[in-house]
């Protein structure tokens, strides 16, 4: 059993974690194992001491209250009960007072140990286990997916999902849980997803589903497309380089499903978003989706006249923004399941605005919500920095806004077909700019790595850019770096500038080319080291000193994005690999982000 759990951990892993745990029920006792840090922890600690039983739980933590410790690891035990938990108890304080002045001694400084204090309480009060879990889940606020185990009911797992996803498996004589289809996927293809707010208690051989009022439901059974093929990274030491250089394939790919290269045209992909009738446009998306969709306005605005209101989802889901019903809005997402963004996309659909949903995985919770859904077609992404789905993200976006400036009568039969024909030359490109700069950016990856600061220049789609070239930076080499607008640098980030601080300087040889130079010209004047990216036009044009510059080909304006994406994410990479940091799992970041 315990086996089985810990494999299943392992196709969790990707997501970011920094402690484990697991607990059976054997021989009507709780048992546990829990280590701090790598899974491999926990597995040596299983072969000191193994766990037998038939009916399990098991737990990777990303530490949200208490420090990443083996006390503080779940699951958590109190009198008969066992809890591991995703998401974040927001009422925990107030139910810890009320719970320690009933005699409850907490152990960990986690908020998850209410839950099992509470469930201890209500039964010591009387009350069945069902009864206890619809009592304890009347009791906590906040996000949530749970699995328990009752000492005294060891024939049965409860559940319970509001937030974080949660998935039961249907197997051949046995059950299984999961926070995705590819934790079950080598058992069971099977699958029910729970609804924000559905409890349920699992057994042997079957599934009971409460809603939050404790009625019964019915869910359905889904067959699964995730695969049970552990994602390897082939000759690549690193599943970040590897998905680096697979953007020229899974490119083609998602283009191929929203471009017809015969004739040119954006294929119609789904008739439940009316780009041509809507009024504006809202996106909304954290982090590296976030910066993508900030490319998608330029795009929406320049091709199709369509005003985006965009902003990270953590605020835009907050804002009160006056939306109207006749727009449609956007959710950029490779997972799916960031709880913030799919906050936002419920409070649009509140709002009776259309809803398409831009994601890697098409059995997310944001995809099944969605009206459409867009899928971006970039296959895993296992490294925590994201890379491929960036730039198939942007790829999708900048179909969609060809497509929506053809339906609105924006853009002509002519300017479709030759932004078409660019978009189709991306994947081609792509593979002779990875081929070409890896020496050059190895080499630069060493000189930038003694820096402890880096400023990230561009204008207009560059802009974006330089924020996601230096969140891609701090996030696996952990230097500090900042994107900023090369006009926003006199106004304030120019005091910074000295021979400390390089300052990549995004510039392919576009209508804003000659005032970032002119920025450039002011940053050389301090002493600032230029690092410039540019294209053969943009180098045989700039005369002045770099630090280095990275030349790639000339390319069209649609795709240049795309194309000087791969550069910041060498960069970035190489830079992590030379400073020995953890490239695939950077330190404190998780893969999939399901709490607020
Ligand atoms: O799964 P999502 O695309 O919704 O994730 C959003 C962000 O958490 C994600 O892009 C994050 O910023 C990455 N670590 C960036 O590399």
């Amino acid at each position: 059993m315990s086996e089985r759990l810990i494999e299943a951990l392992g196709r969790l892993e990707y997501r970011g974690y920094d402690s484990s745990g697991v607990a059976t029920i054997f021989e009507g006792e709780l048992h546990r194992r829990r280590a701090e840090g790598k899974l491999g922890n926990l597995k040596t600690r299983l072969k000191e001491a193994p766990l037998s039983g038939t009916v399990g739980i098991a737990h990777t933590r990303w530490a949200t209250h208490g420090a990443p410790t083996e006390c503080n690891a779940h699951p958590h035990f109190t009198d008969g009960v066992a809890v591991v938990h995703n998401g974040i108890i927001e009422n925990f304080s107030k139910l810890k007072d009320a719970l320690a002045e009933v005699g409850a001694k907490f152990q960990t400084d986690t908020d998850t140990e209410v839950i099992a204090h509470l469930l201890t309480k209500f039964r010591r009060d009387g009350m069945g286990c069902l009864e206890a879990m619809h009592a304890m889940l009347k009791c906590v606020e906040g996000a949530f997916a749970l699995a328990i185990l009752f000492e005294d009911d060891p024939a049965t797992i409860m559940v319970a999902r509001n937030g974080p996803p949660l998935v039961i498996g249907h197997g051949d004589g046995e059950m299984f849980l999961g926070s995705d289809a590819i934790a079950l996927a080598p058992f069971t293809n099977d699958i029910t997803y729970l609804n924000d707010g559905d409890w349920a208690v699992v057994g042997k051989t079957s599934v009971q589903v409460f809603d939050i009022e404790g009625n019964v439901v019915t869910r359905p059974r889904h067959i699964s497309l995730a695969t049970a093929d552990l994602v390897g990274k082939g000759n690549h030491p690193h599943f970040m380089e590897k998905e680096i250089y697979e953007q020229p394939e899974v490119i083609a790919r998602a283009l191929g499903h929203y471009i017809n290269v015969n004739d040119s045209h954006v294929t119609t992909t789904s008739t439940d978003i009316d780009f041509a009738g809507v009024e504006s446009l809202a996106i909304s998306a954290c982090g590296t989706a976030y910066l993508a969709g900030l490319i998608g306005k330029y795009w929406f605005e320049r091709y199709a006249r369509l005003i985006v209101e965009i902003d990270v989802a953590s605020e835009f889901r907050y804002r009160e923004i006056p939306l109207s019903p006749r727009s449609a809005a956007l959710f950029i997402s490779q997972s799916g399941e960031t709880a913030d963004t799919l906050a936002s996309l419920r409070y649009c659909k509140a709002h009776g605005l259309r809803i398409g949903a831009v994601v890697n995985t098409r059995e997310s919770t944001m995809a099944r919500e969605a009206d459409a859904i867009f899928p971006i077609l970039a296959g895993p992404e296992i490294g925590v920095a994201s890379t491929k789905a960036f730039t198939c993200q942007l790829a999708v976006l900048a179909a969609l806004a060809i497509g929506a400036g053809k339906a609105r009568g924006t853009i002509t039969d002519d300017e479709e077909q030759v932004l078409v024909q660019s978009l189709a030359t991306l994947p081609g490109v792509m593979r002779q700019v990875l081929n070409d700069i890896t020496p050059e950016i190895e080499l630069l990856s060493r000189e930038l790595s003694h820096y402890r600061d880096v400023l990230y220049l561009g204008r207009g789609t560059s802009f974006p850019l330089a924020m996601e070239g230096a969140l891609k930076l701090k996030e696996v080499s952990y230097i500090h770096a900042e994107g900023y607008a090369a006009g926003e640098l006199k106004h304030g980030p120019i005091a910074l500038i000295d021979e400390n601080m390089p300052v990549i300087v995004i510039a392919p040889h576009d209508r804003f080319f000659d005032k970032t130079v002119s920025n450039m010209q002011e940053v050389a004047a301090r002493g600032g080291r230029i690092i410039l990216i540019t294209d053969e036009t943009g180098a045989s044009m700039s005369k002045l000193p770099t630090m280095h510059t990275i030349v790639l080909p000339d390319v069209a304006e649609i795709i240049a994005p795309m194309i000087f994406s791969l550069p910041l994410q060498l960069l970035a990479y190489h830079t992590a690999v030379v400073m020995g940091a953890d490239v695939d799992q950077p330190r404190n970041l998780a893969k999939s982000v399901t709490v607020e």
